[in-house]
């Protein structure tokens, strides 16, 4: 029964966030648990010392632990950081069959062709999606198993990561006391919790910004087609105000999360706000728009690098269901004015979609990635089973050959 327990651990910039849930008889997720503590030891998304990381991690999962009343052993880790790419790879295989009829091994044939590319050494791949097939002519095919051809070709999307990235989140989790079930691209997992069905098939883009990082993903007829990171995210917001308003760091976040805002133009100039002074000098008033006129600018930075990132993938014009905010900085009063401004697209502010359980404790797009997880895992559980070492070289020699076996299991 254990093994349908699964266990998200968001390992973020600003925050460490454990979800458990359990995934019931009738395959809905329930959770039972959820952690989160600040994060001690990452910098832009990256692990940099391996002690602090693994003592918030562990103070997560612990919490998670004795909300839900299970001890876990297993966790699905997000990943990001401006070392993620992920490029488009076509492979193509002749059908061999007499009957011409393709088979469950075409396709498997067809996606190794596809990854066989050639990756440096200090590069691990985390993800193969398949996004199409094409059948002789007829491209857009989705399961080519059962359909007739001589020639099969698959177009896969390949996610790499910097192999040290991966060792140190590994590090991290075992020096904590668990082991690292799979590792999972942090937007894929968010895109989980947070977009619709439909939206995928029309076509989207999903942004994260979170504290040191903002991920995109696009998803065009249901596959994902194009992914990015970007290293820069809510906590250069909160530089900004502290420089501006002459105010330490700690109190600028706290300004920012009561009164900050996305437009300045929205904001009543009669508004006033408390700064507190630096090294004991006395706290003055401030104009709330003073305020947000040190945010907006920064934000619609964001925004317009990721607006260009789109652009130039060549994708802007296939979303048809426009954009999708979800991580903390989305919470951000009237950025979806602001985003659809700069996009020139319909935006909507995203949290996790249609899960039981301890929902309303996670209902914030500020948990999207840890309840994604949850949702990956669920997705891919059944495929693999859950691993079990507490080895570290083995436990991340299990992780990057899990990548091979789940294609295996898939078709
Ligand atoms: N209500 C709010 N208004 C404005 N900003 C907010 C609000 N709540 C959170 N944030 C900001 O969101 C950021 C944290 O978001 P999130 O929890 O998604 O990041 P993270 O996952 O820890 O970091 P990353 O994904 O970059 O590694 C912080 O910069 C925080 O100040
Ligand atoms: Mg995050």
């Amino acid at each position: 029964m254990s093994s349908r327990i699964v266990t998200g651990l968001d390992i973020g910039t600003t925050k460490v966030c454990a979800v458990i849930a359990m995934i019931t008889d009738s395959n809905e997720l329930e959770i039972l648990g959820v952690g989160v503590v600040p994060s001690k030891g990452l910098r832009k998304g990256v692990v940099i010392n391996i002690d602090e990381s693994a003592a918030s991690i562990a103070a997560a999962i612990e919490m998670s632990e004795i909300q839900a009343g299970v001890e876990i052993s297993g966790v699905y880790i997000g990943i990001s950081g401006g070392h993620i790419e992920g490029i488009n790879s076509k492979g193509v295989i002749a059908i061999i069959d007499k009957r011409k009829e393709i088979t469950e091994s075409d396709v498997r044939r067809v996606i190794d062709a596809a990854a066989a590319i050639v990756i440096p050494i200090d590069r691990d791949v985390i993800h193969i999606l398949p996004q199409e097939f094409i059948v002789d002519d007829q491209d857009g095919v989705k399961d080519p198993v059962g359909m007739s051809g001589m020639r099969l070709e698959a177009i896969v999307h390949i996610i790499t990561a910097a192999g040290t990235s991966i060792n140190n989140l590994i590090k991290s989790v075992n020096k904590a006391g668990y082991d690292a079930d799979e590792i999972v691209l942090e937007p894929l997992a968010s895109a989980q919790a947070v977009l619709t069905e439909e939206e995928r098939e029309m076509g989207v883009a999903l942004v994260d910004i979170g504290g040191g990082t903002t991920d995109y993903i696009v998803f065009e007829q249901g596959s994902l087609r194009h992914t990015g990171v970007l290293a820069i995210g809510g906590n250069h917001i909160t530089t900004d105000i502290s420089i501006g308003l002459k105010t330490p760091n700690a109190a600028a976040e706290e300004i920012k999360l009561k009164y900050g805002a996305a437009v300045a133009d929205f904001i009543k100039e009669e508004e006033q706000i408390e700064v507190p002074g630096i090294g004991g000098r006395p706290p003055h008033m401030e104009q709330r728009r003073i305020l947000v006129e040190y945010m907006q600018p920064r934000i619609e930075e964001i925004l317009a690098l990721v607006n260009n990132e789109l652009e130039k993938s060549g994708k802007k014009n296939t979303l048809g269901a426009g954009i999708v905010l979800t991580g903390g900085v989305s919470l951000t009063p009237y950025i979806g004015d602001l985003a659809s401004e700069v996009f020139g697209l319909p935006v909507r502010v995203g949290a996790p979609l249609g899960i039981k359980g301890l929902h309303d404790i996670v209902d914030s797009p500020i948990f999207s990635t840890a309840v994604g997880l949850t949702l990956y895992a669920q997705d891919n559980l059944p495929k693999l089973g859950p691993t079990n070492t507490k080895d570290e070289e083995k436990n991340r020699e299990s992780v990057i050959s899990r990548i091979r076996k789940w294609l295996d299991e898939f078709f």
